[in-house]
């Protein structure tokens, strides 16, 4: 049985993500989507919003689990078993980070590997970050998450400009 774990910050998850994890689901066993839980990166969403959102957006994946972890994403890998990581890459721009990240992440444990997954070409430019900033101006953003996302959005924003 392959065990993936598909990790990110997911604030919040777009098509792009979820096209990712569709794609994942049909060639590995078993693929844990697992929400970082970090206080740092300042998220615009609690973790239970993220989480939620997750679920509700993978929910029609048989074989996808939701998760959140806290500290090392190869610790995680051990816990759950996962000998495989995934990342999805758009751009040459976003190689060198990620190719940070796969080898660290193999100093500190060698039975894992990072594979790298193209995006589709029709979400190669989408970003949360971009889909917070077009939300954030009241712009139109069903292109790019799902219509309960947007909701999410929606009254993110009317909260913060209370
Ligand atoms: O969606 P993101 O923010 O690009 O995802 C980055 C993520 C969450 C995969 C990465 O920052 C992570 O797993 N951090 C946990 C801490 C860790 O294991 N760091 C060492 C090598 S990345």
């Amino acid at each position: 049985m392959t065990i993936a774990i598909y990790p990110g910050s997911f604030d919040p998850i777009t098509y792009g993500h979820i096209d990712i994890a569709e794609r994942s689901s049909k060639i590995f066993d078993k693929v844990f989507v697992a929400l970082l839980n970090n206080k740092e990166k300042n998220p615009m969403f609690s973790i239970e919003e993220r989480l939620d959102m997750i679920k509700t957006s993978l929910k029609h994946l048989s074989n996808i689990e939701v998760c959140s972890y806290t500290g090392l994403l190869v610790d995680l890998a051990k816990e759950k078993n996962a000998k495989i990581i995934i990342r999805g890459l758009r751009a040459v721009s976003e190689y060198e980070h990620e190719i940070q990240m796969a080898h660290t992440n193999t100093i500190l444990n060698d039975e894992v590997e990072t594979l790298f997954m193209t995006t589709d070409l029709k979400y190669s430019y989408l970003s949360s970050s971009l889909v917070k900033e077009v939300a954030s101006f009241g712009g139109d953003i069903t292109h790019f998450v799902p219509d309960f996302v947007e909701e999410k959005l929606k009254n993110k924003f009317v909260e913060i400009n209370k």
